[in-house]
């Protein structure tokens, strides 16, 4: 029914059209950065991996996935990852599912399928950002392997979490939620994430996200989206 294929350099008019579209959809628009056709024709070239979800003819989704290399652009510089590293980081940048197809887990689809195909590309390290407004896109990338690490100012001065995943092993699987059960909250603390100030001296002194709480409406606490938070090291030092 879905189908995930590799895009080329002529899928530029396409990317542009898709995130116009998904961007004036929003509800916040500030949790969604458009790219330019620059950035878009570099990763859509050697400079990274785009992808899309077609059905039935549509194209539904799109991820990209960029190699910053020796451009200004890379997140690795809000962590200290050995500048030698940075020839081996891959962002995953933006991904969308139009609204009419939410819900099919079609971020996880393209997530996997991106994933796999970096294997022997000599990447070894993952980052991405999500605004803490954008509670799907935060669930998304921590189904993908992420896990939030800072609290960052980017894109003009927007907040936006910076997530971090080794590759090709991912974060130390005995210490990582699986190992206590999703839903055990013991040595962990749960943040809102709206709660800024509180996340930021939270990454300061040493916890990052390993789960999020989605919260629901009738919820008593107001049902706000909280992360789940767990003492832990960068795996490259801190
Ligand atoms: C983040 C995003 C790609 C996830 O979409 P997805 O792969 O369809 O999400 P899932 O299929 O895993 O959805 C899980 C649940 O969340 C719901 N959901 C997903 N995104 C949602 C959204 N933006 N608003 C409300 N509900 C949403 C789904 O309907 C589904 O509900 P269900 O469990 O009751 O069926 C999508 O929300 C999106 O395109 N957002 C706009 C662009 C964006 O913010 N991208 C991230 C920053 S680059």
């Amino acid at each position: 029914m879905f189908a995930v294929e590799r895009l080329g350099p002529q899928a530029l008019g396409l990317l542009l059209d898709l995130q116009e579209r998904i961007h004036s959809g929003l509800p916040d628009p500030s949790v969604f950065q458009r790219s330019s056709a620059e950035f878009l024709s570099y990763c859509l070239a050697d400079g990274g991996r785009c992808y899309a979800v077609r059905h039935r003819g549509d194209t539904v989704a799109y991820r990209i996935v960029y190699f910053p290399r020796d451009r200004e652009f890379n997140l690795a510089k809000d962590v200290p990852l050995p500048p030698r590293e940075y020839a081996h980081v891959a962002h995953w940048d933006t991904i969308a599912v139009l609204p009419e197809w939410r819900g099919h887990r079609l971020s996880a689809l393209m997530n996997t399928r991106a994933l796999a195909d970096l294997e022997e590309t000599g990447i070894r390290h993952l980052f991405a950002t999500s605004s803490p407004r954008n509670p799907h896109g935060v669930r998304s990338l921590i189904g993908a392997g992420f896990r939030p690490v800072r609290l960052v100012e980017k894109f003009g001065g927007n907040l936006r979490f910076l997530f971090y995943r080794p590759f090709p092993g991912g974060w130390d699987p005995a210490q990582d939620d699986a190992a206590h059960g999703t839903h055990d909250d013991t040595g962990a603390k749960l943040l809102a994430l709206s709660a800024t100030g509180d996340l930021r001296a939270a990454f300061a002194s040493g916890w990052i996200g390993t789960g999020i709480h989605m919260g629901a409406a009738t919820a008593a606490n107001g049902g706000a989206p909280r992360l789940r938070m767990r003492r832990r090291s960068l795996p490259f030092g801190n």
